[in-house]
């Protein structure tokens, strides 16, 4: 059995030895090989799938530390705002911990999945009639001014557990990629990612990729009203934007765009090419990596091996999904008209 990550990595984590490990076994997400995306980039290309976390998305790496801390701490209740993961991983962990949640989301523009999961694990939902920026400046007035444990990525805990995807990949591959490709929201997985190389004194390239409707990093100032289709990474104000831009320097990597229709294109080719069904958001890296492929600075060497990383499962969202592919083919019980429909 996958032991919980704060075993796993316990070394690397400054955690307290007195604290409670509220784990629902997060981690040890697979990284597969993708044939189909290594032919079309030149390039040995591998997976992380972030949506096989017990809650299906990367934010139960970070969740794991940052509620036993608060838990170690006398927390008695946690607050996030979110897009929609880090409510349904902050209400999955609160559960487990024995504390109360609560998730502030933008009215309307959270995936119906992870509304579901925030509100089967007892959070109080909340939701605002805003955009994930306002809800974030709302909650971190809320938890300074009230006993409650603020657990989004502004938590250094948060950042602290979600270092672990990089020590897995570096594990797995048995040496750390020349690149990886990552979607970029608030900022804080990429601050993560880039932590848990430099713990490992690795030091891939790394390729961010925004919504274009959505890309304060690319476009130097923040989106007042950020919009697309990836609803998780409709941010325009990330919170972790100079750690994420100061990684991209260091890493002589760079963050683009892409059009909402480059991340479907790459959803729909992923699920029905490689077998791995993602969410919207998660596709944009893969979106990002077809579309500018991997520049590299002056001098330096074309990445051989990358790392895609798929932050969360396809089933988070079905309305996308569903609104996207092919239609059902409804049919009579009659064999002929079955045989018809299957075969024709
Ligand atoms: N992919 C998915 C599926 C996400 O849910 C998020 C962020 C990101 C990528 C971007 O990660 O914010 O660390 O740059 N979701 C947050 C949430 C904002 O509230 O669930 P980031």
């Amino acid at each position: 059995m996958p032991q919980p990550l704060i075993e796993r990595y316990r070394r690397w984590l400054s955690l307290d030895e007195g604290d409670p490990v509220v784990t629902l076994n997060e981690g040890s997400t697979p990284l597969i090989h993708s044939p189909r995306l290594s032919e079309r980039l030149e390039a040995d290309v591998h997976l992380k799938l972030e949506g096989a976390n017990p809650t299906g998305s990367f934010k139960d790496r970070g969740m794991t530390v940052a509620v036993s801390r608060a838990k170690g701490q006398g927390a008695e209740a946690v607050i996030c705002a979110s897009t929609g993961n880090t409510a349904a991983s902050a209400a999955a962990y609160a559960a487990r911990a024995g504390l109360r949640g609560a998730v502030i989301v933008p009215e309307g523009k959270i995936a119906v999945g992870k509304l579901a999961q925030a509100l089967m694990h007892g959070a109080r939902v909340i939701a605002l009639q805003g955009n994930f920026d306002e809800a974030l400046a709302i909650v971190r007035e809320l938890a300074d001014r009230n006993p409650v444990e603020l657990v989004n990525s502004v938590n250094p805990w948060r950042i602290e557990g979600q270092k672990t995807a990089a020590y897995e990949v570096c594990d797995e591959l048995g040496e750390p990629p020349d690149a990886l490709a990552i979607p970029v929201g608030n900022a804080g997985n990429v601050t993560a990612y880039w932590a848990g190389f430099q713990d490992y004194e690795a030091s891939p390239v790394l390729y961010g990729f925004q919504a274009a409707g959505a890309a304060p990093l690319v476009e130097g100032h923040p989106v007042e009203q950020p919009e697309t289709v990836a609803s998780a990474i409709r941010i325009g104000n990330p919170a972790r934007w100079e750690e994420a831009m100061n990684a991209f320097t260091a890493s002589r990597g760079r963050v683009a765009a892409v059009s909402d229709d480059q991340i479907l294109d790459a959803y729909r080719w992923l699920a029905s090419s490689e077998g791995v069904f993602c969410e919207p958001a998660s596709a944009a890296s893969v979106a990002g990596l077809l579309a500018h492929g991997m520049p590299v600075a002056d001098g330096a060497e074309q990445p051989r091996s990358v790392v895609c990383v798929l932050t969360g499962h396809g089933l988070k969202d079905p309305d996308t999904a569903l609104g996207k592919a092919p239609a059902v083919i409804n049919c009579e019980a009659e064999l002929d008209t079955v045989e018809r429909a299957v075969f024709s």
